[in-house]
């Protein structure tokens, strides 16, 4: 199915891990971009898109009734709370790791409906792994994504029992093994960033923290 060039390069890669039998929630859907996209090219099989806010509900339920899918539904809801039971693929794009940290370990999400978590944070990927590890899901796929000068890590997992190492926490499994030239080239920015950093005046503490992290970043 051809896909829509208008979609960002962040959100077109999550696309790719969505499958046709999937039925999927997009939690904080926001502009629905992404939602529309996935019904109209029956990327997925249904599709709810999802805001916690009621102007920006708005805006989506507006979005999606133009769009006359008839394999997209809104709802205003917090998070994963009150999702329909047949919901199996979560995706949650475009908010902090802290935030979707929040959203996956509040005591109501429904982690067991979930087959598939496909998360792309602003920052915050370790958190992620390690919790989503500890929820009992495991990586099948990573990519780092560069979209407006930005990079940003998209992380999908199934259910799976694993204990990762925390080198493969903080830089990720997959992206280890597969050394992609935007992995490398992420990491070569927040090396030379924490290099900035290093050379003005800072707290011991923090020294500490980031030089442990240079030579960690080093190792690659
Ligand atoms: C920056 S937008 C990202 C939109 C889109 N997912 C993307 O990646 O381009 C984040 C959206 O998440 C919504 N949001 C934040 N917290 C939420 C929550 N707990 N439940 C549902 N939506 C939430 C916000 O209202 C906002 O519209």
């Amino acid at each position: 199915m051809e896909m829509n060039s208008k979609l960002s390069s962040r959100l077109l890669a999550i696309i790719k891990y969505v499958d046709p039998s999937d039925i999927v929630i997009d939690v904080g859907s926001d502009h629905g971009q992404l939602a529309i996209e996935l019904a109209r090219s029956n990327a997925a099989q249904r599709v709810l898109a999802s805001e916690n806010k009621r102007g920006p509900f708005k805006t989506l339920a507006a979005a999606v009734k133009h769009s006359q899918l008839t394999n997209l539904n809104v709802m205003l809801t917090d998070g994963l709370n009150n999702i329909p039971a047949d919901i199996n693929t979560v995706i949650i794009a475009g908010m902090g790791g802290v935030t979707i940290n929040e959203i996956i370990t509040r005591k109501t999400a429904p982690i067991t409906q979930i087959k598939k978590l496909i998360l792309l944070p602003h920052g915050g990927a370790p958190l992620l792994r390690k919790t989503a590890s500890e929820l009992g899901f495991c990586l099948i796929a990573e990519e780092v994504i560069k979209d407006d000068n930005h990079f940003y890590e998209l992380l999908v997992f199934v259910p799976g029992s694993i204990t990762y190492t925390s080198d493969e926490l903080l830089f990720g499994p997959i992206n280890l093994l597969k050394q992609s030239p935007n992995f490398r080239l992420m990491w070569e920015k927040v090396y030379e960033e924490n290099e900035y950093i290093l050379a003005k005046p800072l707290n011991p503490k923090r020294r500490k923290e980031i030089e442990a992290l240079q030579e960690r970043i080093k190792t690659l």
